[in-house]
């Protein structure tokens, strides 16, 4: 089995450049924005995005000796992906009320939601300075409707919380803006970056049907998994009335008195039933239903490499997708 350092082992030394950047991009000139930030993106975190955005510069072909001038970029802008995804993360514990984050208590529990909201937009302004460096308008355009899509996602999420009435299609919606939406950008604006056109439209289908299956995953995960493996605690989902994957496919397979519970559970939110309900969906197909979908769109992202040319870094691309659904196991 692959794991995740020698999917990382071809772009080794990017990786550790990348992660330089992150650390010397953050440069507030206020103290508190810059502790935060700082305590946020050292926290680590898997790093998969900017990983995959930088496998896909190479799958395209890049070679240093390609751009003398701009031998960087590539690396710079997967930098800019880890900063904006990091500011997500930041908001969205703030939404979800959540207190744990790559194992360490969160921003808004360690100070206050106000400041994390606010280093959270200092993040993202942060990575678009830093973009704009890059000097690339379309990559600049690409990036910020992704991330006026980004933002829309997390606001449908809320509109359809405590909604024991939402379908997959909802699901579906919600999860492509919150989740997918900046896997697409990682691979489409490497592409870009690198004037591999006629490959943006598959890596974008790559990182969109990638960050689908990463999503339900973790939707799954925050049933079945734990604290100590995650970093962050399990039952945030139902604790906040989310209409999850997991939750919808179950509700659609038990009896009406299990569905009521269920339904109930998501109007008002709460871990009274977190037991009873994990067990029905371990028990009761919605699992396996969740895991099939997985397995889908991880073969749908596999599939969409096909364009391709044959590299080491295709295939850690495919590895990647692949290390994602073993997390499952
Ligand atoms: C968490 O993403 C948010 C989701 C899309 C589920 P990751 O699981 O990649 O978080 P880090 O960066 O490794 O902490
Ligand atoms: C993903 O949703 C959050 C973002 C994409 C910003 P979740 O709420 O499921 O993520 P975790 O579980 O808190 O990491
Ligand atoms: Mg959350
Ligand atoms: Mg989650």
């Amino acid at each position: 089995m692959t794991d995740f350092n020698s999917i990382l082992l071809p772009v080794a030394d990017d990786f550790t450049a990348m992660d330089h950047f992150i650390q010397t991009g953050i440069n507030s000139k206020v103290p508190l924005v810059l502790s935060v930030s700082r305590y946020v993106v050292e926290a680590g975190g898997k790093r998969m995005r900017p990983l995959m955005s930088l496998l896909a510069a190479r799958a395209c072909g890049f070679a240093n000796s390609d751009n003398p001038k701009h031998i960087d970029q590539h690396l710079k802008f997967a930098a800019i992906i880890e900063m904006l995804h990091t500011a997500t993360l930041v908001h969205d514990d703030v939404v979800d009320e959540s207190g744990l984050r790559r194992g360490r208590p969160t921003a808004n529990a360690t100070w206050t939601n106000a400041t994390a909201v606010l280093v959270g937009d200092y993040l993202i302004a942060r990575a678009f300075d830093l973009l704009v460096k890059l000097g690339d308008l379309e990559l600049l355009h690409i990036m910020s409707s992704g991330t006026c899509e980004i933002a829309e996602g997390e606001v449908l999420q809320l509109q359809h919380q405590h909604n024991p009435d939402s379908t997959e299609a909802d699901y579906l919606q919600i999860i492509y803006g919150k989740t997918s939406r900046l896997f697409m950008l990682a691979t489409e604006g490497a592409a870009l970056l690198t004037h591999s056109e006629h490959l943006r439209l598959p890596l974008k289908a790559y990182g969109e049907h990638f960050g689908n299956a990463f999503q339900i995953i973790d939707d799954i995960l925050d049933y079945t998994s734990d604290a100590e493996t995650l970093g962050k605690n399990i039952g945030d989902d139902l604790a906040e009335g989310k209409p999850t994957l997991p939750l919808i496919a179950t509700m659609q397979r038990v009896h009406i008195k299990d569905n009521e519970m269920i339904r109930l559970s998501i109007q008002t939110g709460g871990l009274n039933d977190l037991d009873k309900i994990v067990d029905l969906v371990k028990n009761s197909g919605g699992l396996e239903y969740c895991q099939m979908r997985a397995k889908q769109e991880t073969e749908l992202a596999i599939a969409a490499l096909n364009p391709l040319p044959e590299s080491i870094y295709k295939q850690a691309l495919i590895n990647l997708a692949k290390l994602a659904l073993d997390r499952l196991k």
